[in-house]
């Protein structure tokens, strides 16, 4: 223990020394232009060792540091806690976002949002024109709703160029009730005339066997990114692990900080890559049951609160579906229909 308090501290003295010379030689303050450049390197006290450590983690963006806590960014790029913290306050004065930011700042960030088409009208149309970038959908419906349908339809679109409604751009799928298939894609890449291989090779899908490997596939996504256009992260189901392995209601606190903390490593990859995290969930199952309302998603207000979007999904007569959009921020709640079909989702 003491030997390792001894590490620390040296750690957190040779840090400062290097704070402070880089802090002297700052003579002058960074432009805008050279702030929008600044990269981990120039985080005063940051060396080419810590460097070197925050990339390997994943940190290559100092926005990237400056959303991250202290406990969790020694963690992952394994320093000591306060220096991890040191380094995430430095990252945050650059970044600007420790502070407010004006309304005419917050519109250009806005500005970069982009919307992902369903190819669906009346699916687009309830969205406002599509799935919205830097934004957290949460699909919720009964079994055999297709939800699986929608992250399978949108995953292939997301790779459609962005003058066709795509975002030109690389999807991670985490699958965690073994119902990805490539099958089904190659189906509803043809559907839209695309190369079933071109869209393939741009999915990377990883099964996730429980919680803890769930939550650590979400993090890896970030160091496992390089070189790819991260536009789409798919979380296929969200909760069915959640729900099996935290039971009762002496398990629910704990459930619901891991997921919290689940959910919020998927809304930094939603803002820092200004992609779209489309996750899926269940309906409470048993009507008769203690307490969960049936038509009521899964995992209470932890996830109704991180979503931008809630889409209630079900059956109606003739093989159809309807999409309800629910406490929408900015959009009427509404309905529309739409259909299942071989090459995928039609009017
Ligand atoms: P759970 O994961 O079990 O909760 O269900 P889900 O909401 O993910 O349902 P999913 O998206 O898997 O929907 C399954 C339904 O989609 C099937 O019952 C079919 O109606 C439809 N479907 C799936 N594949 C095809 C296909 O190739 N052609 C047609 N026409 N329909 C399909
Ligand atoms: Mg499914």
């Amino acid at each position: 223990m003491a030997a390792k308090r001894g590490k620390i501290d040296v750690e957190l003295a040779e840090f400062e020394e290097k704070e402070q010379e880089a802090l002297a030689g700052q003579a002058v303050i960074m432009t805008e232009e050279m702030l929008a450049e600044a990269t981990i390197e120039d985080l005063p006290g940051v060396g080419p060792a810590t460097a070197e450590k925050l990339r390997e983690a994943g940190f290559e963006e100092l926005l990237a540091v400056a959303v991250m806590s202290p406990s969790d960014l020694a963690d992952q790029a394994e320093l000591g806690e306060a220096v991890a913290s040191k380094i995430i306050n430095a990252a945050k004065k650059m970044a600007n976002i420790g502070g407010f930011l004006s309304g005419s700042a917050l519109l250009d960030r806005r500005r970069e949002v982009m919307k992902l088409t369903s190819k669906v009208i009346s699916i687009d149309e309830l969205l406002g024109g599509g799935f919205e970038t830097q934004a957290l959908v949460e699909v919720y419906g009964e079994f055999g709703s297709g939800k699986t349908q929608i992250g399978h339809q949108l995953a292939v679109n997301c790779t459609m160029p962005v003058e066709e409604g795509g975002l030109d751009g690389d999807v991670f799928y985490i699958d965690t009730e073994d119902t990805f298939r490539p099958e089904r894609i190659t189906q509803m890449a043809r559907g839209h005339g695309l190369d079933p291989e071109k869209v393939l090779e741009r999915i990377h899908v990883a099964r996730a066997y429980n919680t803890a490997h769930q939550m650590l596939l979400a993090e890896e996504i970030k160091r496992m990114s390089k070189g790819l256009k991260v536009k789409m992260i798919i979380v296929d189901s969200l909760t069915s692990h959640f729900r099996a392995e935290y039971i009762g209601r002496g398990m629910l606190a704990n459930r619901q900080q891991k997921l919290n903390r689940h959910l919020k490593d998927l809304k930094q990859l939603a803002d820092i890559n200004n992609a779209l995290v489309l996750v899926t969930n269940q309906v409470h199952s048993k009507p008769d049951a203690m307490w969960g309302d049936p038509t009521k998603p899964v995992g209470g207000h932890v996830l109704a609160h991180a979503s931008t979007f809630r889409l209630y999904l079900r059956k109606a007569k003739g093989g159809r579906r309807i999409a309800r959009l629910v406490d929408s921020p900015n959009l009427p709640d509404g309905e529309c229909v739409y259909q299942v079909t071989e090459e995928g989702l039609r009017d």
